[in-house]
């Protein structure tokens, strides 16, 4: 063990040390969360010990106390934002890079992060000016064999690489090459030399963190770090770098299906209602501006069980496809899978359905998708999946011309959504005939020529649409 090493215990839900392990974790009382972890003492003077930011002086050997300043002259990241060449990127993030940011960007492998990051890192190489891509997991060659693909042949001179897993090392070469903007592909590859255990564990990824988090907020350069994730979809590494980072962006879809969406899960500089879509192609991701179109051109037949539904994300419509399935349930309990909703909400909707639409679904299995991988939030889509069970149950289909959304209460009633005009200009847009919606949403509409809005005041009332 190296010279001035301990023994500490780190909890790998909040990051908290504790000096023995302890079954339950006394700061955020996660249980069975403690790891060992060896970490050398640091000397007194050392600056990694010090809190990041501008009090630190360049060198970082001695901490000047910051001085205030006041709020109303301070200058907005808002105006400098940082055009990253990728308009849905740009979107999520809430309108481009914001200097000095952290964000994380996560998602199973192959699903194409080092793909979205090097296309962003060459814009930014193109437009602005140096770009340092650390990568952990790739050696230079294999980077620029991904770089010929979607750089098409002419990377940027700005684009700089570097194979390195020694934090410290990056920050020394990020101090002479004084990047625009600086990758580090994956954290848990990378390694601080302050602590003995392996690259991924809880105190490295802390550790890598933090330094990186010093180096964007000294340095005002944002900073993009890859992070791997469990198979349950959780990060892999400690839940404090989610609370350290300025933004978390998670990329995903379904490898086998083109469409990759980029949604944010945290962000500090806008919404995290926006959704970015991609498709993979040869040349690398290609932005999906038509969304709902795209969505639509699965849809064209009347089926049972499918109906048609529409969500606002963020500032845009989305008009998606909800299908069901039930099927006789071979014995003990009925099963209710969703795929894309809450399965509380749809066990909800199901009782409903029983209750108002007098369906018998207790010896019956049901199955729900909404279809290209998409996962809605809100509560838009619960007619659609009302209507999509009572349809396959009762074998009777809706015309694919419809499009139907609305939140359904305890009671069977409709409740209002929010955005209904915009949607259903989008649907008009698309080619829509009819749109079914709460009468509270109806009440507000101005009658249209190529559409017949529908307002229904609770569920029993759809049946006369089928
Ligand atoms: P990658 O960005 O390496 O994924 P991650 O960093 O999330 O692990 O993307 C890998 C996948 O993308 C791989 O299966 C090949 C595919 N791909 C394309 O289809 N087209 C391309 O232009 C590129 C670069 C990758
Ligand atoms: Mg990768």
């Amino acid at each position: 063990m190296a010279k001035n090493a301990k023994t500490v215990f780190v909890c790998g839900e909040c990051g908290s040390e504790n000096s023995k392990w302890v079954g339950k974790c006394p700061v955020c009382g996660a249980w069975n969360s403690m790891f060992e972890e060896k970490v050398v003492a640091l000397d007194e003077n050392d600056r990694r010990r010090r809190t990041s930011g501008r009090g630190n002086s360049a060198d970082g050997s001695k901490a000047a106390p910051g001085k205030p300043e006041r709020l109303a002259s301070v200058v907005s990241g808002e105006t400098t934002r940082i055009n990253t060449g990728i308009g849905e990127l740009n979107r999520v993030l809430g309108g481009g890079l914001v200097p000095g940011s952290l964000t994380l960007i996560s998602g199973e492998p192959g699903i194409g992060k080092s793909t979205i990051i090097l296309q962003a890192a060459q814009n930014i190489a193109l437009e602005k000016g140096k770009v340092l891509y650390v990568s952990g997991e790739e050696s230079e060659e294999q980077i620029k064999m991904r770089a010929d693909r979607v750089c098409r042949g002419s990377i940027s001179d700005n684009l700089f690489i570097l194979a390195e897993t020694n934090i410290e090392n990056v920050a020394a070469v990020c101090r002479n090459l004084e990047p625009e903007f600086l990758i580090v592909d994956s954290i848990q590859t990378m390694y601080s030399a302050e602590i003995e255990s392996a690259p991924g564990s809880v105190s490295q990824v802390r550790t890598c963190g933090n330094e990186l988090m010093r180096i964007g907020k000294s340095d005002n350069i944002p900073v993009f770090i890859v992070a791997h994730v469990t198979k349950s979809g959780e990060l892999a590494g400690p839940r404090i770098l989610e609370h350290m980072v300025d933004c978390v962006l998670s990329f995903t879809g379904d490898r086998s299906h083109e469409m990759r969406i980029l949604r944010a899960q945290k962000n500090r500089f806008g919404t995290t209602s926006e959704i970015g879509a991609f498709e993979m192609d040869q040349e690398g991701l290609v932005e999906i501006e038509n969304l709902s179109g795209v969505l639509m051109e699965e849809m064209d037949k009347e089926s049972e069980g499918a109906v048609a539904t529409a969500v606002y994300e963020g500032t845009r419509p989305l008009i998606l496809e909800v299908q069901a399935l039930t099927s006789l349930c071979g014995g003990g309990f009925p099963r209710r899978t969703s795929l894309g909703i809450d399965n509380s909400r749809l066990a909800m909707l199901i009782a409903v359905l029983e209750k108002k639409m007098g369906l018998r679904l207790g010896n019956q299995d049901v199955y729900v998708n909404v279809v290209g991988g998409i996962r809605p939030e809100g509560t838009y889509t619960d007619l659609a999946v009302a209507l999509a069970v009572y349809s396959t149950c009762t074998g009777r289909k809706l015309d694919s011309r419809t499009l139907v959304l609305g939140e359904i209460g305890l009671t069977g009633d409709l409740r209002a959504v929010q955005n209904a005009e915009k949607i259903i200009r989008e649907a008009e847009r698309l080619g829509f005939e009819r749109v079914v919606l709460p009468i509270k949403n109806a009440r507000h509409i101005k009658s249209k020529p190529d559409i017949n809005v529908i307002g229904l005041k609770n569920i029993a009332e759809a049946r006369n649409l089928f």
